[in-house]
């Protein structure tokens, strides 16, 4: 298949729509990552979407939307939480678990009785949904298990030849996936953090927001995740990274001590010259927003420079920041070292 590259433009976008009415793939920008659409109706539509990703077919996709009237049919109820939430931060990078409705695919939801919801607020997915009526299924756009893409030319990297058409809409702003959040139940709670973080949400609801364990530890063996997404390997690159968690000065040291042929640093803005072997920032110490924005490219950028070892620099794990400990524990497989 001929994989197209286009500018955003009347034209593409008009494309893209008629490709999603056909049943057809079309990966395109949000504000968080790279997405590969499908109509989240059509069970064959969306069969393409696994196929082109490589994804285990027990893992869910989040459904798109581009207005509140769209839930009617997608969800079969709209909790009060879940309108509250919706009320602060839709559009924008949340996603919402909640009772599946009757005209989602079995395909779509991977056979659950419940489906993520969101309202990107990225002004492209907003036309394709607009211009073709289609509420689409939408993953990362990368090959399952790789980092996920922020701009068109990573997304062109692992789906060359799997789908017909990529739209060029620049770097995503956020970086790192929406924020996945179950509305049923006694608490709500987190399933993968994201931009809106747990104070937010909290702000906005006035009750707790729990935080799923397997967030921030890997799941124990024969565990059963609470979404799918949670047991499979994600957002590798090609080397093996281990988190050095302490000062700068110990990360130095370690590095010192273990430094050798295809060994990288993956360290905070202003330390790369102080670091005995190559370095890359991954943005400013302390600062999710900015670590969020460039993890993923910086990941995939240590596999151009051919890195075999990686050592990285810790990240915080509150607020936006445990979105990136989320997504960089396991880039390391769980490798995380004192030092
Ligand atoms: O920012 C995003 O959410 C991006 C862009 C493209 O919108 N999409 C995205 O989709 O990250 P994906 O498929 O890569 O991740 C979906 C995550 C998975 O971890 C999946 O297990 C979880 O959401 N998920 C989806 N539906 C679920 C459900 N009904 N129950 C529990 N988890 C669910
Ligand atoms: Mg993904």
């Amino acid at each position: 298949m001929n994989t197209q590259v286009l500018p955003v433009n009347e034209e593409s976008i008009a494309l893209a729509a008629k490709l999603l009415q056909q049943g057809e793939l079309v990966a395109l920008p949000t504000e968080t990552v790279y997405g590969i659409a499908a109509d989240a109706r059509n069970g064959e539509a969306v069969k393409k979407i696994f196929e082109a990703k490589g994804r285990p077919q027990d893992n869910p996709l989040i459904v798109h939307i581009c207005g509140m009237e769209m839930l009617h049919g997608i969800v079969s109820e709209v909790p009060e939480r879940a309108k509250k939430l919706a009320a602060a931060f839709w559009p924008g990078p949340l996603t919402m678990v909640m009772p599946r409705g009757p005209e989602v695919s079995e395909v779509t939801c991977a056979g659950l009785d419940t489906v993520g919801v969101r309202m990107p607020s990225h002004p492209v997915v907003q036309a394709v949904i607009k211009a073709s009526g289609v509420a689409f299924a939408a993953p990362s756009a990368n090959l399952s298990g790789k980092p996920s893409p922020t701009n068109a030319q990573d997304t062109f990297v692992d789906m060359d030849g799997r789908l017909p058409l990529i739209l060029d809409g620049g770097e995503s702003a956020v970086g790192v996936e929406s924020t996945v959040v179950a509305v049923t139940g006694e608490h709500p709670m987190i399933l993968r953090p994201g931009y809106v973080t747990k104070e937010q949400m909290e702000a906005v609801l006035g009750e707790e927001v729990l935080v799923n364990h397997a967030i921030l530890e890997k799941l124990k063996d024969g565990e059963v995740a609470r979404s799918p997404g949670m047991k499979y390997k994600h957002y590798a690159p090609k080397a093996d990274v281990t988190i050095l968690k302490g000062s700068f000065d110990a990360y130095r040291d370690y590095i010192t001590a273990h430094a050798g042929d295809g060994v990288w640093a993956l360290c905070f803005d202003g330390e790369e010259a102080q670091l005995p072997v190559p370095a890359i920032s991954y943005g400013k110490e302390g600062d999710g927003i900015s670590e969020a924005h460039n993890l993923f490219t910086v990941l995939r950028e240590l596999d151009r420079k051919g890195a075999k070892t990686v050592y990285a620099r810790c990240p915080l794990s509150d607020g936006v920041s445990m979105a990136v400990y989320n997504r960089l524990i396991r880039a390391a497989a769980f490798r995380v070292v004192e030092v």
